[in-house]
Parts: C-alpha cells; sequence; structure tokens
C-alpha cells in the first residue's frame, strides 16, 4: 500500500496516458474479477486493444482523469452520456480502477468528484454506472451516496454475468470534499 499520498495528484488524462492506462485496467480486471469473470476472457486481454480502447475514450473528448503518484497512473475514471439512453440518467460513470496498493486511500472517491463535475459541467444532471454484483465495490459506491436502480447482466465467453446498477439521481450531491 502507498503509505503517504504526498505526491498524488489528479488530473485529465492526455492521449500519452492511453498506454499506462490500459495497464492499470488490465491488472485491475485480472486482481478485481478473478472469479467472477472467466479466466479465458481475463487472460486474453491485451495491451494494444486495451490501449487502442483507452485512445478512443480520449479521443471522444468526454471526462477522463488519472490519479498520478510519483509520477505513475495509480487509478483512472471516465464518464460521459448514459449508454443506455433510458431518459432517466442522463450522465454515466463508465470506468473507475484503483491499483490495489493505492486502494482505500481516497482516491476512488476523489474520481468519482471530478467525473461528476465534469459531467455536470457538460449539462448532465445526473449520474449512474454499473458495477458486477459480486463486486465488492458495491459498498463503495452505497458509501458515496449511490442509489440501486436495476438488476442487468451481459454474456462473457458463454457465462452470464450479473450487474447492478447504481446511480446518484442529482449529481451535485457528490460535489463536496477536495478535488
Ligand atoms: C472500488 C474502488 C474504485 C474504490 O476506490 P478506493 O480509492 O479504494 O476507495 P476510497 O478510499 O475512495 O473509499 C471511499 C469510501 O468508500 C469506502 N470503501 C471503499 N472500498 C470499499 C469496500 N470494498 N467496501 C466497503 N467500503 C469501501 C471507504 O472506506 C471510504 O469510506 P469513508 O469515506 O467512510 O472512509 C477501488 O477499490 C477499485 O478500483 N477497486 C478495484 C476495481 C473496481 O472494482 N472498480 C469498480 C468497477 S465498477
Amino acid at each position: 500500500m502507498l503509505s503517504i499520498l504526498r505526491d498524488l495528484i489528479v488530473r485529465k488524462a492526455e492521449f500519452a496516458d492511453a498506454d499506462e492506462i490500459a495497464s492499470v485496467n488490465i491488472l485491475c480486471w485480472r486482481d478485481t474479477y478473478r472469479g467472477i469473470v472467466p479466466d479465458s476472457y481475463l487472460d486474453a486481454m491485451s495491451h494494444e486493444k486495451g490501449t487502442e480502447n483507452a485512445s478512443a475514450q480520449l479521443r471522444s473528448l468526454h471526462p477522463a482523469f488519472v490519479a498520478v503518484e510519483n509520477g505513475r497512473i495509480v487509478g483512472f475514471a471516465t464518464g460521459g452520456p448514459d449508454r443506455s439512453a433510458d431518459g432517466v440518467y442522463d450522465g454515466e460513470l463508465y470506468t473507475l480502477y484503483i491499483l490495489r496498493e493505492a486502494q482505500r486511500l481516497g482516491i476512488g472517491a476523489r474520481l468519482v468528484r471530478v467525473v461528476a463535475q465534469a459531467l455536470l459541467a457538460e449539462g448532465h444532471n445526473s449520474m449512474k454506472l454499473w458495477v458486477l454484483r459480486d463486486n465488492k465495490a458495491r459498498s463503495f459506491y452505497e458509501r458515496l451516496g449511490a442509489q440501486f436502480l436495476h438488476d442487468g447482466s451481459f454474456i462473457v465467453d458463454g457465462v452470464e454475468i450479473p450487474e447492478m446498477a447504481y446511480g446518484w439521481p442529482d449529481i451535485t450531491t457528490l460535489l463536496t470534499g477536495p478535488e
């Protein structure tokens, strides 16, 4: 665990960060989702494809932030318009991943807040997210006041993975605390 966050900065992600974001994403998926998502999928995750995905998100110009400790990206978060366009929630937190050694130090809460702030600036008033049903991160979102919305699921390598949607109907309730 990083004992002191003296050098932590949270800043907008840049194109040059795509490669490092992909590395953090793969590490976090394998660390968090082993036993939930099939090994076949986790083991086949490609750094090249992850970098392409991160670059595409950055090209979209929607909110993307990184947490950097001593020059190294230890976490990132992205957001944008709600992809389900259900007409209720207009913004969405797409991704949030913090390396294990940097977890439980307040970085996740900070990243959620900066994405919420950026979505608000883009004209969104609410924010939803999807979290795997069996991911402990559900408690994190509940701690931040997210409300359970509904269940869902998706298929990975032939296995159905249950997930849950949570949301903040009023994004401004998230905007207290340090950025
Ligand atoms: C889930 C995650 C984003 C949380 O970020 P974090 O930096 O570890 O969390 P924070 O330190 O900001 O915690 C904020 C609050 O949530 C609580 N919290 C964090 N993780 C928690 C957990 N697993 N269970 C219960 N509470 C938790 C903290 O105790 C803290 O509460 P406090 O304000 O009373 O002290 C991070 O642990 C992570 O990236 N996990 C692995 C990947 C993942 O699951 N991403 C989410 C995909 S939907």
